[in-house]
């Protein structure tokens, strides 16, 4: 999605700038654009490109521009076509003003109306070029400059993070929040603005993450901001966290690969991490007592594409474990429908960014009833961290290719930790069944590496190949493997592009069975229960008498299963509900291998993007 950077400072900014937005390039985009103060001639200097932050990098050389305070941007298009004239900084009409902006400011055809009358002119479809001209109808000039920028801000609607730099206040940057995240990376005579501090980790020690609905000024040696009365907000000011510093692919071709082969160990750093906790620190981090705990009615998953996922999945756990109804949620349908808060349930907003649009108006929302929400995320620093009551992390470390997999992995090592703590409060446990559950996560971490390792050489000579040659899958699974095979046709289409839908094996004969045909693979994913592995066993036959072309994930000792498959993984079995997690590296290494053999930007794949910032 959109990033956004500014850096006010001693050294020259056009290199920092460029390569915070290559850092950031994982996030997704199709256009990109620099604007600084020039320090030759103090003009204003904009370079724009379609296309990626190399080819901006090429222009601004050949222009040769530079200065001490400057705004970058990647841009994702929403409003209008990833064109130059669309593409970030814009100007005002004066060209004195640039800003850069993620969000949308949905406002702003109202607002476009009336600066047009007052004889603006504007040249692109976006939303974002109302903010310069806004700012230049209502900032430059004024005899308060704080107190006209906050004015503006206070006209804005929706979703926003955006730096300004103007010709007229050469030495500061311009900045608003709301809904969209922006920090300050904090220097010695410099500061940075980003909407992630991965823009800025390798420059500056320090960050301050700037609070929901506030506004300011940012100069190279401090800050201030305001809320929408103008009264100056305290915001803490944090050392970076380590782990955001270097990440590198190292001698890995994709960051998915790495990635992948990173889960057995993330899985073991999230047991450990929750094993590490003291007394009372669970219920304190989740923002809930111990009686709300005994007490829960109802358990609430909510996230969107990969997380929404692992919620399902874990439905089962809450479920089975708990004995306590749960329900995973898509938050961009949830938000939309009619609510019935639960006073007595916990609503768990699972993301691994943190930063989904969909996800933090959901959580909004439910806040708004004064209920316990929870954020299930991989980014301590995150949006959702700082508005839920309680919050739960992973601990996968960064992800950065856009197909999430140890992200995945870790977020149901969390829910299934959890299933297993809210048992125990609840006395359907004991603390030694806790304990077998945490064995249990560890050694399907170990199974999940370890059955990588045992196909990834035939998957990449044998199989990719194949199965790159299809152009239709379909993926089928009953009970937990079915959220699984949901999981499994995301992974395939986002990075091989290959259509894929996902059913529950029941449904095949109540409709998708007239798909069946030698040309669509049937991949199916198995499960240990024997009633529900035989049922699958006969939806299997089901696709092989229509001249089907099954792929199965069966579990160890299931023969019938590996026979009837044209090609069988066979993945060992593990405590039942955690065979999705044992299987997820394979399928996920299926899928990349696929996209490899595809020559698909698997990293990066087309239209999408790693933090969906906008709804
Ligand atoms: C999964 O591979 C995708 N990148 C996508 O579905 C992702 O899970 C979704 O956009 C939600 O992101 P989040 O976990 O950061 O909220």
């Amino acid at each position: 999605m959109c990033s956004v950077i500014g850096y006010v400072g001693k050294r020259l900014s056009c290199p920092l700038v460029l390569e915070g937005l290559k850092r950031l390039e994982y996030r997704g985009y199709d256009s990109a654009g620099f604007a600084c103060v020039n320090s030759s001639d103090r003009s204003l200097s904009v370079q724009k490109a379609v296309g990626s932050v190399k080819q901006l990098e090429a222009q601004i050389a050949d222009a040769g521009i530079d200065g001490y305070v400057a705004v970058g941007h990647t841009r994702w298009a929403t409003h209008g076509q990833a064109t130059k004239e669309n593409a970030h900084p814009h100007l005002d009409c004066t060209k004195r003003i640039a800003v850069v902006h993620n969000g949308i400011i949905e406002n702003f055809q109202d607002l476009k109306d009336v600066l047009v009358l007052q004889g603006h002119l504007f040249v692109s479809d976006t939303d974002s070029e109302v903010l310069a001209h806004l700012f230049e109808q209502y900032v430059t000039g004024a005899s308060d400059t704080h107190e006209a920028f906050i004015r503006m801000v206070g006209q804005l609607k929706g979703a926003y993070a955006f730096v300004i730099i103007s010709l007229e206040y050469p030495d500061i940057l311009f900045v608003a929040r709301r809904g969209s995240p922006l920090c300050i990376g904090v220097g010695k005579e410099e500061m940075f603005v980003a909407s992630d501090p991965l823009a800025f980790a390798q420059q500056v020690e320090y960050v301050a993450f700037v609070p929901e609905r506030t506004c300011g000024v940012v100069s190279k040696d401090s800050f201030v901001l305001y809320d929408r009365e103008g009264m100056a907000v305290q915001t803490p000011i944090e050392q970076l966290e380590a782990e955001w510093i270097a990440v590198e692919k190292g001698e890995h071709e994709h960051f998915m690969l790495k990635e992948m082969y990173e889960q057995k160990q993330a899985i073991a750093r999230t047991v450990h991490f929750y094993q590490s906790m003291k007394k009372g620190q669970v219920e304190e981090t989740l923002g809930v007592t111990q009686d709300f705990l005994r007490d829960v009615e109802k358990i609430y998953l909510i996230g969107c594409g990969t997380s929404w996922h692992a919620g399902r999945i874990a439905e089962f756990f809450f479920e089975s474990v708990t004995g306590v109804p749960a329900a995973a949620v898509l938050a961009s349908e949830f938000r939309h429908r009619t609510f019935f808060p639960h006073p007595k349930a916990l609503y768990i907003a699972i993301s691994q960014s943190g930063e989904t649009a969909d996800v933090l108006e959901t959580i909004r929302m439910i806040n708004s009833h004064g209920l316990s929400t929870v954020a299930l995320t991989n980014v301590a620093s995150s949006s959702l961290v700082r508005e839920c009551q309680g919050f739960w992390l992973t601990q996968a470390g960064p992800e950065i290719a856009v197909a999430s997999t140890k992200a995945f992995s870790t977020q149901l090592t969390s829910l299934y930790w959890l299933a297993h703590y809210v048992a125990q409060i609840k006395g359907r446990i004991d603390q030694k069944q806790l304990i077998q559950a945490e064995r249990e996560l560890l050694t399907a971490g170990e199974l999940l590496e370890a059955t990588l390792e045992e196909y990834k050489h035939e998957v990449i000579a044998q199989d990719a190949p194949i199965y790159s040659a299809f152009n239709r899958y379909i993926f089928l699974g009953r009970h937990i493997s079915y959220p699984f095979a949901l999981e499994a046709a995301l992974k395939l289409k986002e990075i091989s592009y290959i259509f894929a839908q996902a059913y529950p094996a029941g449904e095949l004969k109540h409709g998708p069975l007239a798909l069946v045909e030698k040309v669509v693979p049937v991949v199916v994913f198995s499960h240990s229960d024997p009633v529900i592995y035989h049922k699958l066993l006969a939806n299997v036959q089901e696709v092989k008498a229509r001249d089907g072309h099954v792929i199965a994930f069966a579990l160890e000792g299931q023969y019938e299963l590996i026979a009837a498959a044209d090609r069988a993984f066979v993945v060992p079995q593990s405590a039942p509900l955690l065979a999705p997690l044992v299987m997820a590296g394979l399928m996920q290494f299926f899928c990349y291998a696929i996209a490899n053999a595809c020559g698909r930007s698997i990293d990066k794949p087309r239209n999408l993007a790693k933090s969906v910032t906008v709804e």
